[in-house]
């Protein structure tokens, strides 16, 4: 085999071991990418209308989960994607909830983020211990310099969330999402590297 080929097989090699092995591991949770067999869990959680009310997509079948992950980045850090973790529990492997990533920006320093949790593990301090991990693996290890959320006013457990961690508010949006016919405001919270200390 020539050297060319085995280059292309390395490469290869490489690329499947960077997909299966991305994880990020904190004391009482494990994040990897979200995988189709994770489809029932995640429609279970993010059909509850209680969990979703403030979102904009919203399962209505199992296979409308399966579609959803099948759109998500086979890897991580590619302008124009959503890679999307699946947040698990170590002490019984539950699925609990997920992690998003949107690469939007072109230069590849900025990425806007939103986490969802199944609603009986809410008020644990959960999504805080997933959310610090993740903001210190993208500002370290992907050199991003700016994460940004875009939040419903309405959504104070989220509001409390990222202002917990310390997000700023930048903008408030008057009406500038439209769902269903429906026209919503939007708040926009980021955090820079330089203001992030832990
Ligand atoms: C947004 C969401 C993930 C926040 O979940 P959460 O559990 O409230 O968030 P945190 O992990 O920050 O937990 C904070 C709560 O846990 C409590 N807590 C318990 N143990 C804790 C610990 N070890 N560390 C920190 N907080 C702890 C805090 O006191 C706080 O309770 P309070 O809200 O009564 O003050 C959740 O409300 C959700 O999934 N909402 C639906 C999805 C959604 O709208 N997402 C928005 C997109 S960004």
């Amino acid at each position: 085999m020539g050297v060319k080929m085995n280059l292309y097989f390395d490469n290869l090699k490489e690329q499947r071991l960077m997909k299966n092995k991305l994880e990020i591991n904190t004391e009482r949770l494990q994040m990897r990418r979200i995988n189709s067999g994770d489809a029932e869990a995640l429609y279970n959680y993010r059909s509850d209308a209680e969990t979703n009310q403030y979102q904009g997509w919203i399962p209505k079948t199992i296979d409308d989960a399966q579609n959803f992950i099948s759109k998500v980045s086979e890897k991580i850090d590619e302008y124009d994607t959503w890679y999307q973790f699946a947040i698990i529990r170590k002490e019984n492997g539950e699925l609990i909830g997920d992690v998003g990533i949107h690469f939007f920006d072109a230069d590849n320093y900025q990425v806007e983020i939103g986490c969802t949790l199944a609603k009986n593990h809410h008020g644990k301090g959960l999504a805080n211990e997933a959310l610090n991990a993740m903001i210190n693996y993208l500002f370290s290890d992907l050199n991003k310099r700016r994460i940004t959320c875009s939040i419903d006013p309405l959504n104070l457990a989220s509001i409390k969330m990222v202002e917990r961690i310390g997000f700023r508010k930048e903008a408030h949006f008057k009406q500038s999402i439209l769902i269903d016919g429906e026209w919503y405001d939007d708040v926009v919270y980021a955090l820079l590297r330089s203001e992030w200390s832990k």
